[in-house]
């Protein structure tokens, strides 16, 4: 009894000790930035160490030379391009030696193309690639409410690897008979790698960032009858807000108002950026990345068989603005910018 008394108290003290190293503070010397209306506690904090570890990790690659928009066009020379047929044969080149270093800096060419035959367009990398052009495009041209000028190229979701490092895919959460004591888990309650490993709905990205579930919780007239949205809307909607919040390295008053979330004439700019970006990777989603999922080997793709998906990080990887605001795209207006595709 009297050996008791300490030994509880050293584990009590160990394990208060671990909760708190394990709580992630931000630990001074912290950097503030105001994003809001004065007054209202719109501020952003970073760790000023980890911000330069940050900006390091997010530089953009310079154009290794400006290309000779003149000459005979790519397809002249090239009869099976389907999307870089007007471009300069100059053109053309640049932009292969930066989509190789963009995309797979170790293999290089012949990561989509076969050697023997430049023209061969049967491997699985070459096909996704060709859609990859179309999407960035797309981006470019159709989402400047998101991307304004700055847009973007196939560096700013894969920063030098063949499949971008921040995707997400449909989680089903524990099997049935893996329920553990908790019973039946509706959706929740385990670690949630698509919500910052929280216990929130584990599968809301696939509800918001594919479907277009309601993203709401606040009603503006009296219950019963205002309300549609129950405390499981609320869980859902926190979900993907978790997911946005990681993505950008922010908090929630980076786009809120913290004493009324829904009100959009309240809320910084940056929502209605975000309102969009929801729109942007949804239908990147739907349009892009889905119908690929039979050109995917089996190694690329999820538990349910799906498709790797476009979420905030992808292009944020922890930043407000993808690679500081880095315009890239200035550069390469012709080969990126374009249409519709
Ligand atoms: C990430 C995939 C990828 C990499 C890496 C890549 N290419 Fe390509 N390349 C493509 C795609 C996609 C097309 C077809 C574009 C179109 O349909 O308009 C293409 C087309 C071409 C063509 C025209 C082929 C034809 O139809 O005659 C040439 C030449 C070419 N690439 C050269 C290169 C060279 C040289 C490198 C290395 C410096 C390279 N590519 C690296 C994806 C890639
Ligand atoms: C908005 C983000 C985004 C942009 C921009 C983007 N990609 Fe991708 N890319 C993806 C995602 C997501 C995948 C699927 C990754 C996976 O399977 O895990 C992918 C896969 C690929 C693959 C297949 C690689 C493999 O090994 O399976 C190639 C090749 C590729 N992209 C080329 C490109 C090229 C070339 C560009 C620029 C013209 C580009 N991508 C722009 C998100 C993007
Ligand atoms: C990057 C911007 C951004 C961040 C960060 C963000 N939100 Fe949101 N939030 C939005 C947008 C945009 C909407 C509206 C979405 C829509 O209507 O499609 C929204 C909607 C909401 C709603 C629903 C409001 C209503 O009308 O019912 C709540 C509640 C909410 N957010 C809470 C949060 C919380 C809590 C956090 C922090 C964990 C957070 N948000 C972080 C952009 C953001
Ligand atoms: C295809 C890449 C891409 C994806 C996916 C993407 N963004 Fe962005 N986002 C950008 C770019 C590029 C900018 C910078 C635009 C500029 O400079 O005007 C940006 C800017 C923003 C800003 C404004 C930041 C500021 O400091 O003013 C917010 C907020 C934002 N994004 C939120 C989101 C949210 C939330 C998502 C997911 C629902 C998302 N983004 C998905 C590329 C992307």
């Amino acid at each position: 009894m009297k050996l008791a008394v300490p030994v509880i108290g050293a584990i009590a003290v160990l394990f208060t000790g671990w909760m708190m190293a394990k709580a992630g503070w931000t630990i001074p010397p912290v950097e503030t930035k105001q994003v809001g209306y004065r007054g209202t506690g719109a501020f952003v904090i970073h760790d000023k160490d980890q911000e330069k570890k940050t900006m390091a990790a997010n530089v953009a690659p310079a154009p290794p030379y400006e290309p000779d928009p003149n000459g005979p066009r790519a397809k002249e020379a090239h009869p099976g391009l389907q999307v870089l047929g007007d471009l300069s044969e100059d053109q053309l080149n640049r932009l292969m030696a930066s989509i190789a270093e963009w995309v797979a800096p170790e293999e290089g060419c012949t990561y989509c193309h076969n050697a023997e035959n430049m023209a061969d367009y049967s491997k699985y990398q070459i096909q996704v690639a060709r859609r990859m052009l179309q999407m960035t495009r797309t981006i470019n041209a159709d989402w400047k409410q998101h991307v304004g000028q700055t847009g973007v190229t196939c560096y700013t979701c894969h920063r030098g690897n063949p499949a971008p490092k921040q995707v997400w895919f449909k989680e089903i959460g524990p099997t049935p008979t893996d329920t553990g004591w908790v019973g039946w888990r509706n959706g929740q309650n385990v670690v949630a790698k698509n919500a910052d490993g929280s216990s929130l709905p584990y599968d809301a990205l696939s509800e918001y960032l594919l479907g277009d579930r309601p993203i709401r919780v606040h009603t503006l007239t009296a219950l019963p009858s205002g309300n549609k949205a129950g405390i499981m809307d609320t869980e859902h909607t926190y979900a993907l807000m978790t997911h946005m919040s990681q993505s950008l390295n922010v908090g929630c008053v980076f786009c809120h108002s913290s004493r009324a979330f829904n009100a959009w004439d309240e809320s910084p700019p940056q929502r209605v950026t975000a309102f969009y970006g929801i729109r942007m990777a949804r239908a990147l989603n739907k349009d892009y990345m889905e119908p690929l999922t039979k050109t995917f080997p089996a190694n690329r793709l999820g538990v349910t068989g799906d498709v790797a998906k476009v979420g905030c990080a992808t292009c944020h990887q922890g930043v407000n603005k993808p690679l500081y605001g880095a315009n890239m795209l200035k550069d390469y207006l012709a080969e990126l910018g374009g249409k519709t595709q």
